[in-house]
């Protein structure tokens, strides 16, 4: 739950975007459940397969909007029930996005994520096996987002991550590890550089974080 500037959650999508049409009340293809008032653009694909299951599989909470070109990939989750996809209500995902819940995704409320970033819950496992990666078995890890959070264009979440609500990940950055609440992280691997000011979930962590972060580095 995010402690700084909570939005209404009675609005389902801000006014600059009340203009776009057409909203969709009932699921497309591949989407197992959706709970109303989304924009989905035509161009969106769905890679999934096996049974409907509105209890798990893809379900996209009130007001979600996914633009142009974004490909959500899910696998089978008859065969692999850790595979899910989650969106919270107006969740925005700009275009070109490749969001993978194959190993788990939670987007939890009022998340914005910019044009051709890629979420990874999944990969290919790279030592031992076979010395050609795509035939080896694929690696799993769930990736949670939090409330508020945004993941500026271009930027990458690798499996296992968790993203802390209203955290900020800069343009081209690739998230490696866990993210805190309203902290700022940038590059490659991306570092925090900060946190957001004016914001109560920072106060008295940041000292904190640095510390833990310090340790981290000293140990590894
Ligand atoms: C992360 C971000 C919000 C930070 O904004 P800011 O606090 O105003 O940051 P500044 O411009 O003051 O830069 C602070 C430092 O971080 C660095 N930095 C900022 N953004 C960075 C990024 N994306 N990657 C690497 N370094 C970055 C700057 O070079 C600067 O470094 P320095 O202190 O060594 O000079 C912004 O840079 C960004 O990436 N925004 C995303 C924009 C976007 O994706 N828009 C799509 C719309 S959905």
């Amino acid at each position: 739950m995010l402690s700084g500037n909570v939005s209404d959650p009675g609005i389902t999508r801000g006014n600059w975007l009340m203009s776009l049409p057409p909203m969709r009340d009932a699921p497309p293809a591949g989407i197992d459940r959706l709970d109303g008032e989304c924009y989905i653009a035509d161009t969106v694909s769905v890679m999934r397969y096996g049974a409907p299951n509105p209890e798990r599989g893809i379900h996209l909470g009130v007001g979600v909007m996914l633009f142009d070109h974004v490909r959500l990939l899910l696998g089978n989750p008859d065969e692999h029930p850790q595979a899910y996809i989650r969106l919270g209500n107006r969740v925005i995902i700009n275009v070109g996005c490749y969001v993978s819940g194959e190993g788990g995704l939670i987007i939890e409320d009022d998340v914005l994520i910019g044009a051709h970033t890629h979420i990874l819950s999944a990969g290919h496992q790279i030592h031992g096996g076979d010395a050609v990666i795509a035939r080896n078995p694929l690696s799993y890890a769930p990736v949670h987002i939090g409330t508020g959070a945004w993941l500026g264009a271009g930027s990458a979440v690798l499996q296992g991550v968790t993203i802390g609500s209203g955290a900020v990940v800069g343009a081209g950055s690739v998230v490696t590890r866990d993210v805190p609440a309203f902290a700022i992280v940038v590059g490659n691997p991306s570092r925090i550089k900060g946190f957001r000011k004016g914001h109560a979930a920072n106060n008295g962590r940041f000292l904190t974080t640095l510390l833990r972060i310090g340790i981290e580095r000293f140990f590894k």
